[in-house]
């Protein structure tokens, strides 16, 4: 019987269309449900959208329409959900909207189930309401009067309403999140056990009246199940449970991974498998909570205007490499900053030069010198030079690093490692240099017919274990070098020497033709028409002079100019090519993920930072470094030594001290 693997999206609210950020959760998940079937296994991936609640109505109240009509365009309609998924080569199995009947009858029964036991109680809300975020919040649970989550203002609520006892389940979820490797990746642990749990977790509200575009309390007209159950619901609904719909529940369910963004971590690891205990089911078996796309260090949102549009972009450079770009470039749990250079130039390195190179230099090769077909006998060597070697053992180890990557949801690791194999390969070329060895072919074409074997081969597993990330270019490059459907399979990518000697090979078009970079990104510029806050200001001359001295004091006026915050490092990774700046993701209290760039690589590896609690000046002018964003400055004590160098250290707070306050 072959392994089954269930995993999932989060659903997509259908409240404007869709950005980058929405189709980086989609790709990812994508791909790894691509890689769990080319292993043979039996795969259900869902996908869907949350189409209830507040702000849906209130949307579609302003454009005239019914909350039924608005979701309709947004999901099925031209270049909608389902549009964009079909475009992206998103293969999930199955696409639920929570407006279906079977899901709304099924989320009915289950509410009844939890209040007939107890779970669910009646009671009355009072508290605040963040209307974009349709949360509710405790007074002690705002940032500064305003919503924790998106730093919005929040209005007083207060109604009658049901509530989940969420508190009942504490202990447990505490020993879940803790013990097991339910919650991943581990950081994501600390945040939810000191933030959510330890506080002390209090009953949810889960029905509302103040609106009526929600699945209906069924014994309780008036009320509407509040958003959570009915949209973590459809994990188990989809595959049937409480309907008859579908009949995969036994079949599938627990869930192997529900990939979720990280601000969403709270409702999939503490209220999620509460939901399911109470339920007495069984629990997934892992949450992975994702970093964010960000735009110049911010978070993307429709209402900054800063959203980049998949459609555009997939439709300019290729549906394959826009994927590639969003696994390659940004390590899958931590926060990455999108930007049109960074996607073009891992288009031109990557894909033209590394990989294209590759495989178009060497079906050129074997064109020219064998007329497309090398001979029989070639793959075999009597005496295996170093690089043949190195290559091949390479090639042969491959696929358990990659394996061992994709495991642990590090799709970023399971590309790095295919593409040291395709530097190796091309190094390999140059080491060889076969058009030397054309020259006389009499003599040395045994040796070039090996030399392009080994490419070939290499290419062919490589081109396997690319197929999850780029579908539809890896069957192009298949073709092109004749490699058939009995060698493009898992198996045969972990050993070396499948691809039949004779294979037809075939020098077709570019796979990923280079990008001229200036001139692309000014056409992008005026498609994308970014609000003047988000273009990158230019960055500060470096021999700039420094300010003329400033007068021995200050008045208080001038010091509070400078806003100085306490910042928590969400994430920090080194800059690549930079040996001094490390760029940080930090929460400054603002709703939104701030990026700094500092200068402290040479005191701190980026580890030993994350979770830390620093001190950021936020109001300095943003300026680039390395052709990245830096929006502030960290503050650092700094000590001049005799020899004239100095050193740095952080300045750093309690942890207890929450992010976003200001210093006086
Ligand atoms: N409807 C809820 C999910 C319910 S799941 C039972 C929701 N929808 S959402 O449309 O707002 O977001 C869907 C997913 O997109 C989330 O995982 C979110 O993190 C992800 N992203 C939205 N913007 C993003 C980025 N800029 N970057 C990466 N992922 C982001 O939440």
């Amino acid at each position: 019987m072959k392994d089954k693997f269930y995993l999932t999206t989060p659903i997509y609210y259908p409240s404007d269309k869709l950005h980058i950020g929405h189709a980086y959760c989609t790709v990812a998940t994508d791909t790894i449900a691509r890689y769990h079937r080319l292993k043979g296994e039996e795969v259900m991936f869902l996908t869907g959208t949350d189409e209830h609640g507040q702000k849906i109505e209130d949307k579609a109240k302003e454009a005239g329409v019914t909350p039924k009509q608005f979701v309709d365009d947004i999901v099925e309609g031209p270049r909608g959900v389902l549009d964009l998924w079909k475009l992206m080569n998103i293969s999930n199995d199955r696409f639920i909207r929570t407006t279906d009947d079977y899901h709304e009858h099924s989320v009915q029964k289950i509410f009844k189930q939890l209040y007939d036991q107890g779970d669910i109680y009646k009671g009355k809300y009072v508290g605040k309401y963040c209307k974009p975020c349709e949360s509710f919040w405790t007074e002690s649970q705002l940032k500064d009067g305003k919503c924790p989550d998106c730093g919005r203002e929040v209005q007083d609520a207060e109604e009658e309403a049901y509530f989940f006892r969420l508190s009942k389940y504490a202990d447990r979820i505490q020993h879940l999140l803790e013990d097991t490797d339910f919650l991943q990746p581990r950081s994501r642990v600390h945040e939810m056990v000191n933030n959510f749990i330890k506080p002390g977790l209090e009953d949810l509200c889960v029905s509302r009246t103040s609106f009526t575009w929600g699945v209906p309390v069924d014994f309780d007209p008036g009320h509407v199940v509040y958003v959570w159950i009915d949209a973590l619901s459809n994990y188990i609904t989809a595959l049937g449970y409480g309907n008859d719909k579908y009949h995969d529940y036994e079949k599938f369910w627990p869930a192997d991974v529900h990939i979720v963004g990280k601000e969403i971590v709270r409702f999939h690891a503490i209220i999620w498998p509460a939901i399911l205990m109470a339920l007495d089911l069984p629990l997934p078996k892992r949450v992975f909570g994702h970093g964010w796309l960000l735009l110049d260090g911010g978070k993307m949102s429709k209402s900054k205007g800063n959203v980049v549009d998949p459609y555009l972009l997939s439709e300019r450079y290729g549906v394959d490499a826009l994927r590639f770009f969003l696994m390659r470039t940004f390590p899958f749990g931590s926060d990455g900053n999108f930007s049109n250079e960074a996607l073009i130039n891992t288009i031109n390195v990557d894909l033209a030069n590394d990989l294209g190179n590759l495989v178009s230099r060497t079906t050129a090769m074997v064109q020219k010198y064998f007329g497309g077909t090398l001979p029989a006998g070639c793959g075999k060597w009597a005496e295996p030079t170093q690089p043949d070697r190195e290559l091949l053992e390479l090639s042969a180890a491959l696929r358990g690093k990659y394996a061992e990557a994709m495991d642990a949801y590090a799709p970023h690791k399971a590309l790095e490692e295919v593409f040291k194999a395709i530097q190796r390969a091309n190094k390999y070329i140059d080491e060889n240099t076969p058009w030397t060895l054309a020259k006389d072919l009499e003599a040395n074409g045994p040796r070039l017919a090996h030399v392009m074997y080994n490419l070939l081969e290499c290419a062919r597993i490589c081109g396997v274990l690319l197929t999850p990330f780029m579908p539809g270019s890896m069957e192009k490059l298949f073709a092109q070098i004749g490699a058939d459907a009995g060698v493009q399979t898992w198996e045969s990518a972990g050993t070396w020497g499948l691809l039949p000697e004779t294979a037809a090979v075939t020098k077709g078009e570019n796979l990923f033709p280079r990008i001229d970079m200036e001139k692309e990104l000014k056409e992008l510029e005026n498609l994308e028409k970014k609000p003047e806050e988000v273009k990158a200001p230019e960055a500060p001359k470096a021999e700039a002079k420094p300010a003329p001295a400033a007068p021995d004091y200050i008045n208080i006026d001038d010091f509070s100019k400078v806003k100085f915050v306490t910042a928590k490092v969400l994430a920090c990774e080194a800059v690549p090519k930079s040996s001094k700046l490390l760029r940080f993701t930090l929460d400054c209290g603002e709703g939104f993920p701030r990026q700094i760039l500092s200068g402290i690589h040479e005191w701190y590896e980026p580890e030993e930072l994350v979770g830390k609690t620093v001190v950021a000046c936020t109001n300095l002018k943003p300026r680039k470094m390395m052709g990245i964003m830096s929006n502030g400055m960290l503050i650092s004590a700094v000590k001049e030594e005799p020899d004239g160098t100095e050193k740095l250290h952080l300045v750093m707070l309690d942890d207890k001290v929450p992010a976003g306050y200001g210093l006086c």
